[in-house]
Formats: structure tokens, C-alpha cells, sequence
């Protein structure tokens, strides 16, 4: 048997979307810019995928613009927030993804805008009072804030975060890309300025998202090269990539009620059965699974001699589970995220993750092994 249990690193492509794809490989090979018919055609499917897109997350189709994926969306908000919005101070928290969280580094050592860490706590929960402080002392910065953190589960409450960057006139990105195609997430209900996304992780494609920018804000191009999505983003898009993003993110929408609850109760279990199977297991951030990331549990294991090799003998199992950042997936390597809650070092951070094919069974399994490999 082999679980996949690491569904916030990536998850398996779903056969819809890989129909809706092959059909655009075998049909669409036309360059969406070009005049003709088979050009037209091809930009006919790449406008249709982003008006779907838009509608989902309640934005205008002008308000998308398609990326290699979530890094590139960070990437593109933060970076042209400094360059042509005039941004000099971005608030951020500690646990944010690297695509933040060092992208906004780089800026501060090139002394092109200041980083604020705002505060937060055990379990990972932002600190709003210290956000408004900071928000208060630097009005007009850029707030990074991140829906979901990919190692913990645990969520910020996007809509009180943009309120506060509204009094302060601060604008607000937020890294969605662990909530997209797992919750309803509407731009303007929450009132975002730039949103990231990305596919492979609500089984989609890898090497495809977009960016979400507000209308009102008006940016420049990362590269330099064609005009392509109105001059946002140069190069020839990924029409089979976008189509597939298109696809899973409409069967996730359609399906997000029965795969939240599903997963919701397969999180339940998972830690109902680790805390009655391993002594010592505590659960590092928020772990309710109505106000966290359902798709996320994060164990934290005592001091034992198989934890050094843990992920390999899980693997050995046939459990896949991840031990540091999605993106370090594979690697019992250092985690700035459990760094930053003061997770004790002898202690190991096993991340299991959920998505729409696991199932009960799977469950059952994994806790046998780690139990298994625990005692051994
Ligand atoms: C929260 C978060 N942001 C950004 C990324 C990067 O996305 P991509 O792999 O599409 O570049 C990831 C991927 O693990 C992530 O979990």
C-alpha cells in the first residue's frame, strides 16, 4: 500500500483536468497573440478560463493575470508594490512562505523597502493589535499576510486584516495558495489588493497561477518582452496549464462543501487515533478543524531515536508524509515556520496532509506505521 499524505506540497492531477488539458495539447497549439483563426481560437480558451476564474473569486477577468504559479505571483505583487507603487515599508509575518518571506528580505538588504515581523503566537495566529500598531506607525505599507500557513494549517482572519490595512491606508496581499479551491474566498468581500494562487495545490497542474490585482493598481512587468497579458506578464502563455488551472478550480468550487467535510472528519480521526496511539504526540497550530486548514495536520513528536530518519522509514512504509515547508517536501530540514513558534529541537514536526482521494483507510495505515516506526 502507498498513502499520499502530502497534499500541501502537491496533489494528484484530477482525470477532468487532465482531459480538459490533453484536449487543448491535441487542439489548441495556435499563439493566443496571433490574428488567424487557430490563434483565435487559442485566445478564445485562455479568456474563457480566466472570466471562470474571475467569477469564482467574485474579480473582473482584467483583474487576472496567469503566472508560473504561486512563487511568481508572490513574486509579481510584492515586487512591483516596491517598484511602481511606491511602497517602503511592508509588514509581514514570520511564517509566510519563502516566496514572501524572502523576496521581502532581499528588498529590505537592498535597501529598497523596510520589513516589519508582526508578532504572533504559539499556534501561529496573528497578532492583530501588534498589526494595527504597526500599520499605525508605518501607514502605507504593504501588508503580507498569508490565508493558510502550509506547514501549520493554521488561518488568519483575512477580513479583519483588511480592515485594518484600510484604516491605515496600507494595501494587502495575501498567499492563498494553500485556500484556494479549498474555501470561498471573494476578493472584494474580504477586500484584497493582490491575491496568489496557485494549481497543483487543488489538483491542478504544476507551473501554473495567477496573481490578483485590484483594478485601481497600476504595475510594470516583471519581464520584459511581449504584451502578453495586457503587458503584465511577457511570454507566451500556458494554454493548457491555464485550461487546466480553469478546470480544477471550477470542480473544486463545485465540490467544496462534501471535500471539507470529508477531510474535516479525516482530520479528526487522524489526531483522535495519534493521541490514543503515541504517547507523548502533541499538535503544533491550530488544530479545530473548523478553523483551520482541514487539509493540514501537523504532529509533533517527542524525542526518539527514529525521528533523525522518520520521513525515510515512513517512506519505507509506504506513508508520504513531509517534515519541513511543502517546497523542502522530502527534507527533515530546519523549518523557519516552527522556528518562529518555538517548536522545541528535539521535538520532530511531522506534516500529513489531505486531499480529496484520501480516504479512511489510508488514515488507519499511516497511524499504524508511525506507531510502527516509533516503537521500533
Ligand atoms: C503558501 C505557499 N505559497 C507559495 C507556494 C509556492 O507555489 P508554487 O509551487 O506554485 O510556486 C507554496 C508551495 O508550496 C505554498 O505552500
Amino acid at each position: 500500500m502507498r498513502v499520499y499524505l502530502d497534499n500541501a506540497a502537491t496533489t494528484p492531477l484530477d482525470p477532468e483536468v487532465v482531459n480538459s488539458m490533453t484536449d487543448v495539447l491535441s487542439n489548441y497549439y495556435g499563439n493566443p497573440s496571433a490574428q488567424h483563426s487557430i490563434g483565435r481560437s487559442a485566445k478564445g480558451i485562455l479568456e474563457t478560463s480566466r472570466r471562470k476564474i474571475a467569477e469564482i473569486i467574485g474579480a473582473s477577468s482584467s483583474e487576472i493575470i496567469f503566472t508560473s504559479g504561486g512563487t511568481e505571483a508572490d513574486n509579481l505583487a510584492i515586487r512591483c508594490s516596491v517598484n511602481d507603487l511606491g511602497i517602503q515599508n511592508i509588514i509581514t509575518s514570520p511564517i509566510e512562505h519563502h516566496a514572501v518571506l524572502s523576496t521581502i528580505e532581499e528588498l529590505d538588504a537592498k535597501g529598497l523597502a523596510k520589513h516589519h515581523l508582526v508578532n504572533i503566537s504559539a499556534k501561529g495566529e496573528i497578532d492583530l493589535a501588534h498589526l494595527e500598531e504597526l500599520a499605525s506607525k508605518y501607514p502605507g505599507s504593504l501588508i503580507c499576510i498569508m490565508h493558510a500557513n502550509n506547514e501549520l494549517g493554521t488561518m488568519a482572519d483575512l477580513k479583519a486584516i483588511s480592515e485594518i490595512a484600510k484604516k491605515h491606508n496600507c494595501l494587502f496581499h495575501s498567499d492563498t495558495v494553500q485556500t484556494m479551491g479549498h474555501f470561498d474566498i471573494k476578493v472584494n468581500e474580504i477586500g484584497l489588493d493582490f491575491l496568489a494562487c496557485s494549481a497543483h495545490k487543488f489538483n491542478g497542474p504544476k507551473g501554473v497561477g495567477f496573481l490578483y490585482i485590484r483594478n485601481n493598481h497600476k504595475l510594470k512587468p516583471l519581464f520584459t518582452g511581449g504584451g502578453q497579458e495586457k503587458n503584465m506578464r511577457a511570454g507566451t502563455e500556458n494554454i493548457p496549464g491555464i485550461v487546466g488551472l480553469a478546470k480544477a478550480l471550477e470542480v473544486s468550487t463545485a465540490i467544496m462543501k462534501e471535500k471539507r467535510e470529508k477531510l474535516m472528519a479525516l482530520k479528526s480521526l487522524m489526531m483522535e487515533l495519534i493521541q490514543n496511539e503515541i504517547p507523548g504526540v502533541t499538535f503544533n497550530g491550530v488544530t479545530d478543524p473548523d478553523k483551520s486548514l482541514y487539509t493540514v495536520l501537523n504532529v509533533s513528536i517527542p524525542e526518539n531515536n527514529a525521528n533523525e530518519m522518520l520521513l525515510f522509514k515512513l517512506d519505507i512504509e509506504g506513508v508520504c508524509a513531509s517534515g519541513g515547508s511543502a517546497c523542502s517536501s522530502g527534507a527533515s530540514k530546519g523549518s523557519h515556520v516552527l522556528a518562529a513558534i518555538n517548536h522545541p529541537e528535539e521535538r520532530t514536526g511531522l506534516r500529513f496532509s489531505f486531499g480529496k482521494y484520501t480516504t479512511e483507510d489510508e488514515i488507519r495505515y499511516a497511524v499504524e506505521k508511525l506507531k510502527k516506526v516509533l516503537s521500533e
